[in-house]
């Protein structure tokens, strides 16, 4: 199954659940949710009490990337706001199996995150234990980037390498999609699709109409 997860990032703030609306609305199942800390990313966003006073606007799956340090901290605390899958970086957690242990141990599905640098091999002993790992395809910290090419190739080892492991974890890529790249990535091996400015950028539900409408065309034709 392949899975739109508008980034919240890409919303106007001034509006959040109207925006909110409108992607699930027109038929996105995840809301993805960007909390970065100024250490581990340059920027900050926002944090807990948000995620928490989003989660009465919609039933949409929370998706939340935490690009913070050592997010063991807040793994408790961002599940009990309401996240459903928690997605750490494997860069920033010293422990990142007793990290994984925990979200999972919270009730929510786990993620680890790879920056576009780091190797596959950083993620590769818990990928028995993840739901979920996070291709970055751009350098976290900020929406609006520039897609890095070389991240097609890492998705489609990462699929090879599920695949001979026997797992069938999701592979997320998140940063710099678009409807002109979105295809590529699923013939990779990609089923989580995370989209900021493309989806946010005009008309959001008809954006998400296409993302979706490519996934059908994608899906009916490997069956
Ligand atoms: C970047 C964030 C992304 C961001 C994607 O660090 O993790 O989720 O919102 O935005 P676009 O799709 O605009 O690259
Ligand atoms: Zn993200």
């Amino acid at each position: 199954m392949i899975i739109l997860a508008p980034s919240l990032l890409g919303a106007d703030f001034k509006h959040l659940e109207q925006d909110i609306k409108a992607v699930e609305q027109a038929g996105a199942m995840y809301l993805h949710l960007d909390v970065m800390d100024g250490a581990f990313v340059p920027s900050i966003s926002f944090g807990m009490p948000v995620i928490k006073a989003l989660r009465s606007c919609t039933d949409m799956v929370f998706d939340v990337h935490m690009m913070v340090e050592e997010p063991a901290r807040y793994v408790d605390v961002v599940r009990e706001c309401g996240a459903d899958l928690i997605c750490v970086h494997a860069e920033a957690c010293k422990h990142l199996d007793s990290t994984v242990r925990q979200i999972r141990q919270s009730g929510a599905k786990a993620g680890v995150a790879l920056n576009p640098a780091t190797s596959l091999a950083a993620v590769e002993m818990v990928l028995p234990l993840v739901d979920m790992v996070l291709v970055m395809s751009v350098n976290p910290g900020f929406g609006g980037q520039k897609f890095i090419p070389y991240t097609v190739e890492k998705v489609r080892s990462l699929r090879r390498k599920l695949d001979e492991m026997g797992l069938a974890a999701d592979i997320q890529v998140d940063g710099g999609v678009t409807l002109a790249n979105v295809e590529e990535l699923l013939k990779a091996g990609a089923n989580v699709i995370v989209a900021g400015t493309s989806v946010f950028q005009g008309d959001a539900g008809e954006n998400v109409g296409r993302f979706l409408e490519i996934f059908d065309r994608y899906e009916s034709g490997l069956r």
